[in-house]
C-alpha cells in the first residue's frame, strides 16, 4: 500500500465513522469526501463500497444523480461563472466566450495540464453582484471584460511561472549525475595519500 493510498484508507475510514458507518448517511459521506478531494475518486468510492457493504454501482447511481458530485480530478484553480439569470443580463456568455478563448477548454474541461478547471452554474446567489465569477471560492463581483482578463493573465503567469521552475528543476536533476561522473573522473586522476607515487 502507498503512502497515498494509506493515507486516503485512513481519512475516509474517519469519515465514514464520522457518518456512524451507516449506509443511510451514503450522500453526507459522498458529500464529506468530495470536500476532502475535490471530487470522488475512484479509490475512495471502491473504500465506501467495502466498508457499507453496498456495490460500487449503487454509490455511482446515487452520486451520479446529483450534479453536486465530480468524478474527475479538477484543477488547482476553479473558475465558476455565474450564467443565471441576472449575471446573463449583464454580460456573463461575453464573460464566458473570454474565458473559453483564453483557455481553450469547455465548461465542465480542465486544462491539459490541470491548473485551471472551467464551470457554469446556474446562479451564485448574489444576484446584486451581476455578472458574477468565482475564482477558488472566492467571489468576484460587477465583472467585467477588462476585470476578467486581468485575472486570467495572472493565473496564466502564475502558470508560466511554475511551468519555468519545474523546467529549472528538471534540469538541475538532469545535471546531477554528471556532476556524480564528473567528480568520479576527477577522484581517479588523483593520487591518494599514502601511495608510493614519488618513491624511487
Ligand atoms: S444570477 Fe448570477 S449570481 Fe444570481
Amino acid at each position: 500500500m502507498t503512502n497515498e493510498t494509506a493515507d486516503m484508507d485512513d481519512r475516509l475510514r474517519d469519515i465514514i465513522e464520522q457518518h456512524d458507518s451507516d449506509v443511510k448517511n451514503l450522500i453526507p459521506i459522498l458529500q464529506s469526501v468530495q470536500e476532502a478531494y475535490s471530487y470522488l475518486p475512484a479509490a475512495a468510492i471502491s473504500a465506501i463500497s467495502d466498508r457499507l457493504h453496498i456495490s460500487e454501482d449503487v454509490i455511482f447511481g446515487v452520486a451520479t444523480f446529483y450534479t453536486h458530485f465530480k468524478f474527475t480530478k479538477p484543477g488547482e484553480h476553479i473558475i465558476k461563472i455565474c450564467l443565471g439569470t441576472a449575471c446573463f443580463v449583464k454580460g456573463a456568455e461575453n464573460l464566458l466566450e473570454i474565458l473559453k478563448d483564453r483557455l481553450q477548454i469547455e465548461p465542465g474541461q480542465t486544462t491539459p495540464d490541470n491548473s485551471i478547471s472551467l464551470e457554469r452554474v446556474a446562479c451564485l446567489g448574489c444576484c446584486a453582484l451581476a455578472p458574477t465569477i468565482v475564482l477558488d471560492n472566492e467571489v468576484y463581483g460587477k465583472m467585467s471584460s477588462l476585470k476578467l482578463s486581468k485575472i486570467i493573465d495572472d493565473l496564466l503567469e502564475e502558470k508560466g511561472k511554475k511551468k519555468e521552475e519545474q523546467r529549472i528543476e528538471k534540469n538541475s536533476d538532469l545535471e546531477k549525475p554528471e556532476e556524480k561522473t564528473r567528480g568520479v573522473e576527477e577522484s581517479k586522476g588523483q593520487v591518494p595519500s599514502g601511495t608510493t607515487e614519488g618513491k624511487t
